[in-house]
């Protein structure tokens, strides 16, 4: 935070800010190789045939990107929630879709599975996190189809085999910066096989063809994440935010399951590590829990409309003493009630 603010006000010594200067200079091209290098780093997915972008109009506009750029016959969706159901919206505006399943049927509070996924699909797309319902993909489907997934509430928080993915994005605004840049990784042999004519703009081949900088790139957004990349090359990379990552769920899952005062919403198997949903099984509790934990510095505790109840969300800046804070809440209102 302290150095994205500093380069607000100058970039490294050069008398400039970030925010003026020209996102053609050697200074800015060179703040978006690194943050396009990192990615693959982290991601292990150097020399695989893979690019990164750094787009604008959030993962909202990847739901149309994804239709645009791949779906030629059919598209196939896993529902597990608000964002994959807006992903399959949009799909619709262009060709056809298949939900090949969805967990609908109970409020969005697990993951399906064995469900088989058709051959002749374009894609088949995923949400890997649901960041509203608190639920994450655990095992991820075997699949000849290209493999689309939305991480954008998980990317950069767990070890996974990202080669099995072909497409991957993922709004900046929860692991990796500002809101504004959308974090695009690509196989590029997936492209150039539909036959509509795609605007400049929604083409991933141009952006491509251009290094990220086919139009003024979202420079504040791009360079904030260049710097929680390398954050996180300090850390130790994923494997490291990992642990810590499962440590701080493992504490307040088990709080929401030894305190008789909270019922976790998602089923057990299929809890989120970056996002904890659960309720009070007594909502006269409600007034004194909300009070104590505002009072003990906690923000943003409120679950999402459609699901209600609380929502912690454990995003890889997120300490593990915060997390503590609010398990010392519950258990206290356990002891006062
Ligand atoms: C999993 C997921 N997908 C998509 C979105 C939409 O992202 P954006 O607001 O960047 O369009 C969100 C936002 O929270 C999200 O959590």
């Amino acid at each position: 935070m302290k150095k994205a603010a500093d380069a607000v006000v100058e970039l490294d010594g050069m008398g400039l800010s970030l925010i003026e200067i020209s996102h053609r200079s050697k200074e800015f091209v060179s703040i978006m190789e690194t943050a396009r290098s990192l990615t693959l780093d982290l991601l292990g997915l150097e020399d695989k045939g893979y690019q990164v972008l750094f787009l604008q109009g959030g993962a909202s506009l990847q739901f149309l990107m994804v239709a645009y750029n791949l779906l030629e016959n059919k598209g196939g969706y896993l529902n597990t929630g608000t964002w994959s159901s807006k992903a399959i919206k949009e799909a619709n505006l262009l060709g056809q879709t298949e939900v090949i399943a969805s967990s609908e049927d109970k409020g969005f509070n697990y993951i399906p599975k064995g469900y088989d996924i058709p051959k002749d699909l374009d894609y088949f797309h995923i949400t890997s996190n649901n960041t509203i319902f608190g639920t994450q993909l655990w095992e991820f489907p075997e699949t000849s189809v290209p493999l689309v997934c939305d991480m954008s509430s998980d990317i950069f928080s767990r070890q996974l085999d990202f080669s099995k993915f072909d497409l991957i994005y993922a709004g900046a605004q929860k692991n990796m910066g500002p809101a504004g840049a959308t974090l695009v990784v690509i196989k590029e042999s997936i492209l150039g096989k539909v036959s509509r004519k795609i605007p400049s703009m929604l083409d991933y081949s141009v952006h491509l063809g251009k290094g990220s900088m086919f139009n003024t790139p979202p420079v504040f957004a791009v360079y904030t994440s260049m710097l929680t990349l390398q954050w996180l090359v300090n850390q130790g990379g994923i494997p490291s935010i990992e642990e810590i990552n499962e440590r701080k769920a493992k504490l307040l899952y088990s709080e929401i399951d030894l305190n008789p005062l909270f019922k976790g919403y998602a089923a057990k198997e299929d809890r989120s590590f970056m996002n904890a949903t659960f309720t009070l099984t007594d909502d006269k509790l409600k007034d004194t829990f909300d009070a104590m934990w505002k009072d003990a510095g906690i923000n943003g505790l409120n679950g999402h409309r459609s699901v209600g109840g609380y929502r912690a969300s454990m995003y890889n800046a997120l300490t593990l003493d915060s997390v503590g804070v609010l398990v010392d809440v519950m258990s206290d209102l356990e002891r006062k009630a």
